[in-house]
């Protein structure tokens, strides 16, 4: 490998940054640091930073690195599944939010929590979510959005500057003269909040730092926090610490609310007694001994992939994804990731140089600061968004068309659709609505669907008769129902139009319902079902088996949206 192992300069202004926004590893890398994995995590944070996806020119611009460097990376990634196709785009994959995912198991904190949160959302009726210190930053960990909410909602893995969140104030209570230093010189360098790319723009210069050092003080004698349009007009939030049994806080509990609906001095009134019965009830189950994680579980290390593949970011990020306890000396991690202990080290030199792992005597545990690498940008996707381009590579894989829809009542509505050419007299578009029971992707979606469920469709549809093939007899689409649920596929001929045959298989989250169906629809005079069947299938069931793969990543701890 002719890759240099010393870090890579970024030019000025551009050096890595501490989660916070401030710079604090503008020092040059240690000796031993692994410059292929700084330079590999450089891209994926660019990436990340522009949304998610950029042109390779433009990549290369944003991180000062040769071409040559960031298309070898690019490769590299793309061969761990890291990246998905998008032209001629580096595009980020969702199978990245397994880098998160990792720091957010090894927590514990969304496991433990996260259901007394949900349980809370429930009972008032309003967001509730779970942010972590992460260095002057509130960094999301956990969010349960109400559906009537009407402020722009943060994702898991979204940071935010510590004095424009409620939590700051919390966290800020117990910082040090020095943490206190660094947060103003962070304020002044960066007075405009460029460093946190999902705070809204700011209206008055402010996002609540000049109040801040008042709020901590009084977040430190009163134990809650209110953030009182701090990030946008309209929104509300009201905080409460969550300490572990040293006392040390861990994370903050908030409930977010709307000015439509309370005041500032309102919502902490109605919802303070709650959140502290429930912050009591999270302390407790945080006292819960660890379950002993389980050990080997990192993905198998993709190796000797060709002379674009470098070998040691692969293997660096092997080790991130091999935390699996908050705190792992390097002989677990040099198992877990079935790497020699050597290269585990001096990846994790590397690692805490750039504040992704923290060290504590022999012990390392992952910083929230492993969810800049993409899992917030990758939190936004929704299913159809994941979908499409599993769905193209069926389509140029069969030659037909491919789509995917959910139930939308007793209606199938396209929400992602990659066209091969024009066979239906109607033009299908995502939002286009067909009756279920007629249509492949119906029958799969009314065959996951519970039992009464179905029965209150069967006993309501109203099965009209579309061609001369369509089922219109209860009884008969019922028993096809049974036997779509039973051969996990359904096949239906010419039943929505003449001439028109498609084949559908369901799409199951990580519970196993089944929560949207994708198919191919193609001619029916070209061939006899059967070989439509045998022609298509296989690959159709490939293509949901890769949307699975990547809808259960992201939704381990991130809610991704249907449509
Ligand atoms: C949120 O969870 O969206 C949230 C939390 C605290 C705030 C603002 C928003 O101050």
């Amino acid at each position: 490998m002719s890759e240099a192992t010393t870090g890579e300069r970024l030019p000025a202004g551009d050096q890595p940054k501490a989660a916070g926004g401030r710079s604090s590893t503008a020092d040059d890398p240690p000796k031993e640091a692994v410059g292929p994995l700084i330079r590999g995590l450089t891209v994926i944070r660019r990436l990340a930073l522009a949304g998610g996806r950029r042109t390779v020119s433009d990549l290369t611009r944003d991180t000062g690195l040769a071409r040559s460097t960031v298309d070898r990376v690019l490769a590299t990634l793309a061969r761990l599944g890291y990246l998905r196709p998008a032209g001629r785009d580096a595009a980020l994959a969702p199978a990245l939010m397994e880098l998160g995912n990792a720091y957010l198991a090894a927590s514990r904190l969304p496991g433990l929590l996260g259901p007394y949160a949900d349980g809370l959302a429930d009972e008032l009726d309003e967001s509730v979510s779970l942010a972590v210190p992460d260095a002057d930053g509130v960094r999301f960990v956990h969010q349960v959005p109400r559906r009537r909410r009407m402020t722009a909602t943060f994702r898991v893995g979204d940071l935010l500057p510590a004095e424009s969140a409620a939590p700051g104030a919390l966290f800020a209570a117990g910082w040090s003269p020095g943490e206190w230093e660094s947060w103003r010189a962070r304020v002044a360098a960066d007075p405009g909040h460029a460093g946190f790319p999902v705070l809204p723009p700011d209206r008055d210069g402010a996002h609540g730092a000049d109040s801040f050092e008042i709020r901590a003080a009084l977040a430190r004698r009163e134990g809650w926090s209110v953030d009182d349009q701090l990030i946008e007009p309209g929104l509300i939030a009201v905080a409460v610490p969550v300490r572990d049994d040293t006392g040390a806080v861990v994370c903050a509990v908030s409930v977010v609310s709307h000015t439509s609906r309370h005041d500032a001095a309102s919502l902490r009134d109605a919802m303070l007694p709650r959140l502290r019965e429930t912050v009591a009830a999270m302390e407790h189950a945080l006292t819960a001994p660890p379950a002993a994680g389980p050990v080997g579980v990192a993905r198998a290390p993709v190796t000797g992939a060709g002379s674009e593949f470098v070998e040691s970011l692969a293997r660096g990020l092997a080790v991130l994804t091999a935390f699996t306890t908050a705190g792992m000396p390097l002989s677990a991690l040099a198992e877990a990731a079935g790497l020699p202990r050597a290269t585990v080290r001096r990846a994790l030199i590397t690692l805490t140089h750039l504040g992704y792992v923290a060290a504590e005597g022999r012990l390392f545990r992952l910083t929230p600061r492993v969810l800049d690498l993409g899992y917030a940008c990758l939190a936004r996707l929704t299913l159809p968004r994941i979908a499409e381009p599993h769905l193209a590579g069926l389509a140029g894989e069969v030659h037909d068309s491919a789509s995917m829809a959910i139930l939308a009542e007793d209606d199938i509505r396209y929400v992602a659709r990659v066209p091969a050419e024009r066979i239906m007299s109607v033009d299908i578009t995502v939002g286009t609505r067909f009756p279920a029971y007629a249509t492949s992707m119906g029958r799969v979606l009314l065959a996951g669907l519970g039992d009464a469920d179905r029965s209150a469709y069967l006993a309501r549809a109203d099965l009209r008769p579309l061609t001369r093939h369509t089922v219109t007899s209860p009884v008969r689409l019922a028993a096809l129902l049974d036997q779509a649920a039973r051969d996990g596929y359904a096949l239906v001929d010419q039943e929505l139009e003449e001439g028109l045959r498609s084949v559908a298989v369901p799409v199951r989250d990580r519970a196993g319902e089944v929560v949207a169906a994708v198919n191919v629809s193609t001619h029916a005079h070209r061939q006899a079902a059967g070989q439509t069947r045998e022609a298509v299938l296989p690959a159709l069931r490939e293509a949901a088996a890769r949307i699975e793969h990547d809808l259960h990543i992201a939704t381990r701890f991130a809610r991704i949206q249907t449509a």
